[in-house]
């Protein structure tokens, strides 16, 4: 049998509970090692719950542990940076929750820190693993839609939704952000990934207008990339719909999907729109094409758009993350879909931007300095005016 990596989870938190305690159970080349965290009933119900694994309450004890092979880091995000050097310096690897870092400097010296201890590190952005984004990812890549000069994406999420153990998302210093920091950073590594390029400028208003905590909860950014694609990315976390939407538009066609929620808008979790026949998609594509409306033998009976029904695996995205990333450390395989520590900088470098282009009320260029000051836009005083604006 193959050697299995033990794993240390920092944090037992919800997303620990949801996603990764069961991956590394699942994982035929991982096994639980230790549980730490600073509630220590929290860590013991977790560990009991997987058949026992050692208990810690501090990450230097854990990290002497020589059990323990990859961290999986997944405390409020303040944490990220200052525990990542800990366990870079103990040698082991790293798979860190999202955001890698509240700052772009933080997060690119974790990338760098990374490289200089030969440690792992990924950035924990599980949905890349998504069936329907494993297609969209093939789809672009075999040209069914061209090239991609225009997008936009959605996230809506009302804020008592997610119960957090700690409350974290509510304090700007903890968190980074409730909305931007939070859940608008998923589709920042997404659209990149998807169309493998890097932003260029970003325009953003970043707002607080309803919720009780004062933290940004009504986004709008505008984007260029290298490429020359420009985009925009919507997000809230006032209102009570669950919902995303994302739509790529290419010179041969067009391509949306949903990540978490099925809003009747969008019901399908992947469409495409090609004039490519259907004896000439790739495979995994033809297969979960659902035929509509008219038959699948006719080559172009489907004007062009395909309904695509994945097996549904939100769950499991967490366990084939990890599993990528222990046959990483096993092989040196990369398995070309994991978010390394550098994407994950880049993902941060755009919140970063967005928060210093809505405190300049002007566009931001990208790449940012490796030491570009941050600053939290004046949620209150913006909130505020919106609201005034209003009556
Ligand atoms: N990939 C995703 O879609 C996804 C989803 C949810 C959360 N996350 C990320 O996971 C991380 C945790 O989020 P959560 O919702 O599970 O939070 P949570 O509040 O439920 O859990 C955080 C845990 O960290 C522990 N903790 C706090 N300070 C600590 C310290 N100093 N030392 C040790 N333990 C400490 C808390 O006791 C708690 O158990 C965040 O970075 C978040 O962004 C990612």
């Amino acid at each position: 049998m193959s050697r299995q990596l033990g794993v240390g989870l920092y944090g037992a938190g919800n997303i620990v509970h949801d996603g990764h305690a069961p991956a590394v159970a699942a994982g035929a080349s991982t096994r639980l090692a230790a549980v730490c965290d600073i509630d220590e009933a929290r860590a013991r119900t977790l560990a009991d719950a997987y058949g026992g694994a050692n208990i810690y309450t501090s990450l230097d004890k854990m990290l002497a542990d020589p059990s323990v092979d990859i961290v999986i880091m997944a405390t409020p995000n303040n944490l990220h940076r200052r525990d990542f050097e800990a366990c870079a310096r103990a040698g082991k690897h790293v798979l860190c929750e999202k955001p890698l870092a509240v700052t772009y400097p933080d997060a690119i010296a974790m990338a760098r820190i990374a490289e200089e201890h030969k440690i792992v590190l990924k950035t924990g952005f599980n949905q890349r693993y998504l069936n329907q984004i494993r297609m969209a990812k093939l789809a672009i890549e075999a040209g069914l839609i061209g090239e991609v000069f225009s997008f936009r994406t959605v996230f809506s999420a009302k804020w008592d939704n997610w119960v957090d153990g700690s409350n974290f998302r509510w304090d700007l210093e903890r968190s980074g952000g409730a909305t931007t920091n939070d859940n608008l950073i998923h589709r920042f590594d997404m659209l990149r990934y998807l169309l493998d390029d890097d932003y260029a400028e970003v325009v953003a208003d970043v707002s607080h207008c309803v919720i009780p905590p004062v933290v940004d909860d009504n986004v709008h950014l505008m984007v260029r990339t290298n490429k020359g694609a420009r985009g925009s990315f919507i997000a809230d976390r006032y209102s009570p719909v669950l919902g995303d939407a994302t739509e790529l538009y290419g010179t041969k066609g067009s391509l949306s999907f949903w990540t978490n929620a099925g809003s009747p808008f969008f019901d399908v979790p992947l469409a495409i729109n090609t004039t490519v026949p259907m004896n000439e998609l790739p495979e995994p594509i033809r297969k979960a094409v659902y035929p509509t409306a008219r038959s699948k033998q006719n080559r172009h009976a489907w004007d062009g758009w395909l309904s695509i029904w994945p097996p549904r695996n939100e769950w499991d995205t967490y366990a084939e993350q990890l599993a990528g990333m222990a046959e990483e450390i096993l092989s040196g395989t990369r398995d070309g879909i994991g978010a390394t520590g550098f994407d994950g900088a880049r993902a941060t470098e755009l919140v970063h931007a967005a928060y210093s282009s809505q405190i300049a009320r002007a566009w931001v260029s990208l790449p940012l300095a490796d030491n570009a000051p941050f600053a939290f836009p004046d949620f209150e005083g913006h909130g505020s005016d919106a609201k005034a604006g209003r009556s």
